[in-house]
């Protein structure tokens, strides 16, 4: 994928900072070397990685592969780190299956203070879609614990013995770098489902969520049914229940509302359905299922 992305970008053959945040145990700095070889660039790479178990496989790989003179790896959250020097590429893997679920966006503001104002993130931007769906047995499933919390959290998921209700549709989309001084990363949706004429009545459990993201221009990744990466394994869906399972009749509409909602020290989303009929705000002031800053 690097590879393709780099034989779009118009690189000059001065050697470019790329900086690798939350570079994990390495994979994202070896294809970024790999395609600098592969498409004649030189490189200079930072490895930016909080956790520190993550960091000691990062130094191991670094010293097996003889990259010391390439990579410097620095043991530290993106949002505070003080760089030296300013990037020209960004380079991360922060999606969750709903792209934005795990803190992407948060964590990327937060280290676009050191990509030079013409810099370019990677991936460049990622969208959330949802499509509402009959799944009684991962409903079942969420009921057997009886209680709202589990009702209100969403489930990364294989999806099995799932009706997919109609088409997804996107909810919430972010693009990196974004210097607005206006800049949130609060979202509001409200999406209208229209059911295909021959499926009938039918009961609405709750909501498949996939995400797609463009990497560079023409170059996406992603798990939404329609466009999803060909024998890409490395994300399942989300699901997004709801406390009661709805009856919707024969060609009604259904309409939801998705917020996806920051406080001081969490993100979290909260949904409900308004038609055909209501249900509550789930997750309110994400009670039940969040994800800490
Ligand atoms: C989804 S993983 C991808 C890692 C890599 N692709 C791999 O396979 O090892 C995201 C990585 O980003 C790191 N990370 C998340 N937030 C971070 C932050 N604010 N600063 C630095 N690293 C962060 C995590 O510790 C994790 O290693």
């Amino acid at each position: 994928m690097l590879y393709l992305v780099f034989n779009r970008l118009i690189i000059r053959c001065s050697t470019k900072v790329l900086m690798v945040v939350g570079a994990g145990r390495g994979p994202l700095v070896r294809a970024s070397l790999q395609a600098a070889e592969e498409t004649g660039r030189m490189l200079k790479v930072y490895a930016v990685e909080k956790n520190p178990n993550a960091v000691i496989t990062l130094h191991s790989l670094i010293k097996l592969e003889g990259w010391e003179s390439m990579v410097t790896i620095i043991s530290s959250d993106m949002r505070c780190w003080d760089a030296p020097e300013k990037a020209d590429i960004l380079v991360s893997e922060l999606l969750g299956s709903f792209g934005d679920n795990e803190l992407s966006p948060e964590c990327l503001d937060g280290a676009q203070r050191f990509l030079k104002p013409d810099g370019i993130s990677i991936p460049s931007s990622y969208t959330s879609f949802i499509q509402p769906v009959t799944a009684s047995k991962l409903h079942n499933d969420i009921k057997a614990h009886k209680d709202i919390a589990h009702f209100e959290t969403a489930y990364v998921v294989k999806l099995h013995r799932v009706a997919r209700l109609a088409p997804p549709q996107e909810v919430f989309s972010f693009a990196h770098p974004n210097f607005s001084p206006k800049a949130t990363n609060q979202r509001y949706t409200k999406l209208q489902f229209e059911l295909p004429q021959d499926t009938g009545s039918c009961l609405v459990h709750g909501f498949a969520g996939y995400f797609d993201a463009v990497l560079y221009k023409d170059v996406h990744l992603g798990i939404e049914p329609n466009t999803c990466t060909p024998n890409m394994f490395s994300w399942f869906p989300i699901f997004f229940p709801l406390r009661k399972p709805i009856y919707v009749p024969s060609e009604s509409p259904i309409e939801v509302h998705f917020w996806r909602c920051c406080g001081a020290t969490k993100v979290w989303y909260e949904w409900a359905l308004v038609a055909p009929s209501p249900s509550p705000i789930h997750n309110s002031n994400g009670r039940s299922y969040w994800v800490g800053l």
